[in-house]
């Protein structure tokens, strides 16, 4: 196999009070666990076996007959995103290349929390919320089910689950507290500048900026 188990970055009572202990047990032993199992014993002894998790979702999604293989797979892609989409005390305005790409795409931080919150309250049923880059901008979209945007040609920064099981416990039937609280206290930024950074978004820009000459201490040009 060349799939690694799922692990989580933080301990279960780490995310407290935004998101419980028991949500968090239950969430990545009962969930996301079954999924890894599952999918380790339907690819096992098979041609897929040598796979990574990235080809593995491309090319059973591709494959109506493998499609349940597909779900399994794209969870578990999709929870270790959501797992390193939040720390301990996280949230709060985006810093670093995404807190200016946000801004750029956005306007302001306070702009892309009320897309990003209305955009995951309002989609139907289970699903993700993603932050993602797509043609060399940041998209704000949702997926059904176990749906991924990796199939899409999306780079996924930030995963958030939409499932009840991922908020239940803590807020009920609020899915909207629950975006909340991950915006405000959870999410992890310096996981979307990585994958920013391994992109390379921004260096062109910071080229840019190192051969144009140092702006005079008055007058003369500002740079955007
Ligand atoms: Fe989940």
């Amino acid at each position: 196999m060349n799939i690694d188990a799922p692990a989580m970055p933080y301990n279960f009572v780490d995310l407290e009070p935004a998101i419980s202990r028991d949500t968090l047990v239950f969430h990545f032993l009962r969930h996301q666990r079954v999924c890894f199992d599952r999918l380790v014993a339907m690819v096992r002894g098979t041609e897929l076996e040598p796979l990574d998790l990235v080809e593995l979702i491309r090319v059973t999604e591709r494959n109506p007959a493998q499609h349940a293989l597909y779900r399994y797979a794209a969870e578990v892609y999709n929870h270790n995103l959501y797992w390193n989409s939040m720390h301990p005390r996280g949230g709060g305005p985006a810093t670093g290349l995404i807190g200016e790409q946000l801004r750029e795409r956005f306007g302001s931080h306070e702009r892309f929390v009320r897309e990003f919150t209305d955009t995951a309250s309002a989609h139907f049923g289970s699903g993700w919320a993603w932050l993602v880059w797509r043609a060399g901008t940041l998209e704000i979209l949702t997926t059904s089910n176990a749906g991924t945007p990796l199939v899409r040609g999306d780079v996924p920064l930030l995963a958030l689950d939409l499932w009840e099981h991922a908020y239940y416990l803590d807020h009920q039937n609020r899915r909207s507290a629950y975006v909340t609280a991950f915006l405000d206290e959870l999410v992890n930024w310096e996981t979307a500048n990585r994958a920013l950074a391994e992109l390379g978004v921004g260096s062109e820009t910071r080229a840019a900026r190192a051969r144009v000459p140092a702006e005079p201490l008055s007058g003369g040009l500002r740079m955007p």
